[in-house]
């Protein structure tokens, strides 16, 4: 089986080692094979997305995916800019459902910004759809204002839309997941205000008819965000579209106060993947040892679990993660009094120590 590693920019490079560090460590035969991409792709290729990245991308059966960005590329042109890198790579694969656990773990609970009584044993799922929405719609662009209150002023302009199919393979995903947990789901959107979110509720709707043992809600997305800091714990899976999801996972990653230990999976239909740790590049600490690897070395996991179909080593490499935080190690991000404070590598080490 072969993977593709993309260690992109910032703290990107030093995480993904741990998890190829851990990977290697399973006695297992993966092909892996590294490719710049990002801000390093742009220095490498003159591109975000170079063209061998993303054949790369395309033959490998799942994708390692470090982080990208950096504040010097803010003042390229958009086309160039590291984001396009990850959601080139959304685009051109088709990873279409964004699975986002939010998990608290027993040993951080101290870490998040909310009363423990509020978070302890938060355990949900957030999906959102990756690959439409006001992120992709067309028309988009910067243009002279055709009509309206301003007609003729500059204006910047995006389009809003979800096509049925669309709707209905992400609700598929979504109620499916729910099944495999609390059988709860909500639909987050604001059919209060817009068509395209009006649409989205009667669509999953109608999916709904296909899963009866599932209890179905819908939440307009202001109130979800309400609900997500007032009592997280109410939520089993959260299914919603990609500018809103967006958003929500976000705050739901802070719930856990430790976003460094977020993993996250994009999937296409056939379950090929590529798996990211939820937070961002960092590049305010990158190359001082100090970053997490724990979400990068969880995306791992996942990625054992749904692309390569090996469910017991990533129950393994969960595990061991466990283990290490019961050990009281902690990088500075999750550090408390009385841990012990490590760095990036030694992070590593003991994952794959715990491993044995
Ligand atoms: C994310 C990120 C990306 C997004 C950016 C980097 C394009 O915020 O994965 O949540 O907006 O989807
Ligand atoms: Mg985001």
């Amino acid at each position: 089986m072969k993977i593709a590693i993309l260690p992109g920019d910032g703290i990107g490079p030093e995480i993904i080692e741990q998890a190829v560090k851990v990977l290697s460590a399973l006695g297992e035969k993966f092909e892996m094979e590294t490719a710049p991409v990002g801000g390093a792709g742009y220095e490498a290729h003159g591109h975000p997305l170079p063209e061998a990245t993303l054949k790369l991308a395309q033959q490998a059966d799942a994708i390692l995916f470090g982080s990208v960005g950096d504040w010097k590329y803010d003042t390229l042109e958009r086309a160039l800019r590291p984001e396009q890198a990850i959601l080139g790579l959304r685009k051109n694969l088709n990873l279409f459902a964004n699975l986002r656990p939010a998990i608290l773990y027993p040993e951080l609970a101290g870490a998040s910004t909310l009363k423990p009584e509020v978070v302890s044993g938060l355990d949900i799922l957030i999906i959102r759809e990756l690959t439409g929405d006001i992120y992709f719609g067309q028309p988009r662009g910067m243009r002279e204002a055709p009509d309206g209150p301003f007609k003729g002023a500059r204006e910047g302009f995006d389009t809003m839309r979800y096509a049925e199919p669309e709707i209905r393979r992400i609700a598929h995903v979504a109620f499916q997941a729910a099944q495999k947990r609390g059988k709860r789901l909500t639909s987050v959107d604001k059919a209060n205000v817009l068509e395209t979110f009006q649409f989205w509720k009667e669509v999953v709707t109608d999916v709904h008819k296909e899963y009866p043992e599932v209890a179905l809600d819908h939440m307009y997305v202001d109130n979800a965000a309400m609900q997500l800091v007032r009592a997280p714990k109410k939520f089993d899976v959260i299914v919603t579209g990609n500018m809103f999801g967006d958003i929500l996972s976000d705050a739901a990653a802070m719930l856990t106060g430790s976003i460094g230990m977020l993993p996250s999976a994009s999937l296409d239909a056939n379950n090929k993947g590529l798996y990211e740790p939820s937070h961002g590049s960092a590049p305010d600490i990158a190359g001082k040892g100090i970053a997490n690897p724990l979400a990068t070395i969880l995306s791992a996991a996942m990625m054992l679990r749904f692309s390569l179909n090996k469910p017991e080593q990533a129950d393994r490499v969960e595990s061991a993660v466990k283990m290490v935080l019961a050990q009281g190690l902690r990088t500075a991000d999750i550090h408390e009094q009385g841990c012990t404070r490590i760095g990036t590598n030694e992070m590593g080490d003991a994952v794959v120590k715990a491993l044995a």
